[in-house]
């Protein structure tokens, strides 16, 4: 079969940034595949690949930070999306700046569209990524921000409206 991100490539996706606080270090790595799943309980999962730092540091921390970046933090996603913190601090340039957390000790960032504190509720080993269900904890939205989107490995802003749905 062919691959299938030609397909999925189709789905517009939310550009979000987890952070995570394990010990003394702070991390933070780009996820589009972040969505909500329930409404009562309040969940949402971002699924993130193991070979990732940002896995490992969810793992023990049991806790997360999600941001929901702006059509403004392009650079913040490039920035958290092709670089390890296994390597770098990627706070450490200044591209990005932590906020602090109400509820948990992961930050969250600085000038999204939306953020919320997440309690890890489960972690399901699925294929070659790791879903990571959280429980939101404490949430932050910004009206004045639209947020970024993706859609077949490029970014865009939001468009025209077309019709509502509620
Ligand atoms: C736009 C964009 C979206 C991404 N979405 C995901 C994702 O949903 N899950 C994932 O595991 N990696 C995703 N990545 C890749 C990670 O962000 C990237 O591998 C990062 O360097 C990992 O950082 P870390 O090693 O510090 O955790 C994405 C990267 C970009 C640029």
């Amino acid at each position: 079969m062919e691959d299938v991100s030609k397909v999925t490539s189709e789905f517009s996706e939310s550009v979000t940034v987890v952070t995570v606080k394990q010990g003394d270090k702070v991390n933070a790595m780009t996820a589009a595949w972040a969505i909500p799943v329930s409404h009562r309980p309040a969940l949402v999962v971002v699924h993130i690949a193991p070979q990732r730092y940002t896995h490992d540091m969810i793992m023990e921390a049991k806790e997360f930070g999600l941001s929901v970046l702006a059509e403004d933090q392009m650079a913040i996603s490039q920035h958290a999306g092709t670089t390890s913190g296994r390597k770098i601090d990627k706070f450490e340039k200044g591209v990005m700046k932590q906020k602090p957390s109400k509820e948990i000790a992961s930050p969250v960032l600085e000038g999204c569209a939306a953020t919320m504190e997440c309690k890890l509720e489960k972690a399901i080993a699925m294929g070659d990524h790791t879903i990571f269900v959280g429980r939101v904890v404490a949430m932050e939205r910004d009206l004045s921000k639209k947020p970024l989107t993706l859609h077949r490995g490029t970014y865009y802003a939001l468009g025209e409206s077309v019709g509502k749905y509620y």
